[in-house]
């Protein structure tokens, strides 16, 4: 079973490799409907509807390096098993927009994972793309846009030392405090 955090880190690998500018990550918790929904949402080159249709099949892949793709089918397996639904939107030229649910309380459900470090990992990792993260725990949001904090950084790269620092804190202590709110 694989931590919902390298689900994630795969999903996102795709909207890089598509060449996306803008990668949209949200984690939605609900626990008072019973619901957990992972959202990814890029910028990149997109599908078409045929492709699309195709890309959650194993054996489907446009890497020229091997033969079977997994990323999205093992989302897609997960998600079903665990009563939630998976889809996949996509335009060409336009983007692409994965949406994954799981039921919260399903006994297979993966565990979230370390998500603060994955975002933190993603963003330190790739500085030109920018990343808008959002997580809610019932409803109580957190939110990290890298495009507001390049604006208020004034040029200063995100993956400076001490910039570093502080966004792995922000991101830790901003998870936490959703869960922690009444
Ligand atoms: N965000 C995306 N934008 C454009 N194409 C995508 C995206 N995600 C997946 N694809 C297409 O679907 C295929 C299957 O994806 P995946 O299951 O992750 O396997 P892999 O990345 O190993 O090929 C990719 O090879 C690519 O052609
Ligand atoms: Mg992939």
């Amino acid at each position: 079973m694989r931590d919902i955090s390298l689900h994630v880190l795969d999903i996102v690998n795709n909207s890089l490799e598509a060449e996306a500018a803008l990668v949209e990550i949200s984690v939605e918790e609900d626990t008072v409907n019973n619901v957990l929904r992972v959202r990814i949402k890029d910028d990149g080159r997109g599908m078409d509807r045929e492709t699309a249709k195709k890309a959650a099949d194993p054996f489907y892949t446009s890497r020229k390096t091997r033969k079977v793709g997994l990323g999205l089918p093992l989302l897609k397996a997960s998600c079903e098993r665990c009563g939630g639904y998976f889809s996949i939107k996509s335009e060409p030229g336009k983007g692409t927009e994965i949406d994954a649910s799981f039921q919260y309380d399903n006994i297979d459900r993966p565990p979230i994972g370390d998500m603060p470090e994955t975002v933190f990992s993603l963003v330190i990792l790739n500085p030109s793309i920018d990343f808008v993260y959002s997580h809610s725990y019932n409803g109580q949001v957190f939110t990290m846009d890298t495009r507001e904090l390049k604006k208020i950084l004034k040029g200063l790269p995100l993956n400076t030392p001490e910039v570093a620092g502080w966004l792995n804190g922000y991101l830790k202590e901003g998870i936490s405090n959703i869960m922690s709110m009444p």
